[in-house]
């Protein structure tokens, strides 16, 4: 064998960036003389059959901005090393020992895995095992305990923010509700940034237990200032105010969710007899060309990777920290989820902006002093500036008619 090699596979949940990643690894193998060998349809294809290709500059040329994978992916099948998110599975040492078989006779120094939680759990126990495993984290939910941001998510908001605008346009016009289900299994990132960035008037998310009332109610204030649509934005993975999540149970792989957002405007029509419509955007929000935001943390992924895999730095993982691509011990990203703050920023300035999360803020949380500091002082300034309490009836007359 003359050449050096490194392997790479795409595994669990496709998203836009897979193929920036393989881009940037085979780049960036080649500038330090390591041939790439890519494995097929995710771990599957690393063991009875062995199915990979070479990868060149050649052959992934014009891939940058392809979604999906060029290799494939899987997320069901031989390799699941976790059932949910927290409880460990044990691999099947044969099916680990045959890995490790492949790896030794195609001469591979690194293989870097790139997945989410379920298929990094899986490169952890390759390196447990001895296999030589570096880490990339990719998911649209974004939902990775040790880095800021996988790539995909940038790609899936941008899609869900393209639909809220467009749901905007007809709600206006029929005076309807619209809601709109998104992905984010365990967190709710996704509905959140969409949310915001979409002008959604009311965000469901996993992590902010709601009820029906507080989301009729923020209906009918907005009706009371003459705005007689509104847009709900809500995570798939959301509880149910009576408790569950709503999908299907499926066997061998995890739960299948979805329909929650038919669900909550069937009961906004039921409650408040109004006009209400649901869009799905499932796995739109998965497929297409990544973001300009995407490719170049996908690249940098790929690229930072190899350096990994170089540097002997096996059982780690690639992460994001702003402004700088680090890595961590993959162990730090898997079994735990990265999930949405209930009194972060985001959600404050949500908030702060009138958006509900249909429940009812708590008098103690940092939220509602800083609405009491904020009242007082609005009342202060009603007090000194009567010209200013003029133009503030003045915009709030314009806003009620817009
Ligand atoms: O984990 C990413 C994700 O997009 C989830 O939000 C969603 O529940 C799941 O994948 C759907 O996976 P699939 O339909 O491919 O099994």
């Amino acid at each position: 064998m003359s050449k050096k090699r490194i392997g790479i596979l795409t595994s669990g949940g496709d998203c836009p960036g897979l193929n920036a990643v393989i881009r940037g690894a085979v780049k960036a193998s080649g500038q330090l003389g390591y041939e790439c060998v890519g494995f097929l349809k995710g771990y599957e294809g690393l063991y009875d059959p062995v199915r990979y290709i070479n990868l060149t500059p050649k052959n992934t040329t014009g891939i940058l901005n392809q979604g999906g994978t060029i290799l494939g992916s899987t997320n069901k099948g031989r390799f699941a090393a976790t059932v949910g998110v927290a409880d460990r599975v044990e691999l099947d040492p044969d099916l680990l020992a045959g890995v490790q078989t492949t790896i030794n006779q195609l001469g591979i120094e690194g293989l870097v895995c790139v997945g989410g939680d379920g298929s990094l759990a899986v490169a952890q126990q390759f390196h447990e095992f001895g296999i030589p495993v570096v880490g990339v984290p990719k998911t649209i939910d974004n939902d990775l305990s040790a880095t800021a941001f996988t790539f995909g998510f940038d790609s899936a908001i941008d899609c869900a923010t393209n639909a809220l605008d467009r749901l905007h346009t007809t709600a206006a016009s029929h005076e309807r509700i619209m809601v709109l289900e998104v992905m984010g299994r365990h967190a709710g990132w996704i509905a959140l940034h969409a949310g915001i960035a979409g002008g959604g008037d009311v965000i469901l998310i996993p992590e902010i237990p709601w009820t029906y009332e507080d989301v009729c109610h923020k209906i009918l204030d907005r009706e009371s200032q003459c705005k007689r649509f509104t847009l709900v934005v809500v995570a798939e993975g959301a509880e149910l105010p009576q408790g569950g999540r709503v999908g299907e149970a499926q066997s061998g792989a995890q739960e299948r969710l979805g329909g929650i957002g038919q669900i909550v405007a069937a009961e906004i029509e039921r409650r408040l007899h109004r006009e209400t419509r649901t869009s799905v955007l499932g796995h739109l929000q998965r497929g297409g060309a990544p973001t300009t935001f995407d490719r170049v943390l996908a690249t940098q992924y790929g690229a930072h990777a190899v350096r990994l895999v170089l540097e002997g730095r096996f059982g780690e993982m690639v992460c994001y920290h702003p402004p700088e691509i680090q890595n961590v011990p993959i162990i730090e990203a898997v079994n735990k989820l990265r999930q949405v703050e209930p009194y972060g920023s985001a959600v404050q300035a949500a908030r702060a902006l009138g958006v509900s999360f249909g429940d009812q803020v708590a008098e103690e949380s940092p939220f509602a002093m800083q609405i009491e500091t904020s009242k007082a002082a609005t009342a202060n300034e009603v007090e000194l500036d009567a010209d200013f309490v003029l133009d503030l009836a003045e915009a709030g007359a314009e806003e009620a008619l817009s």
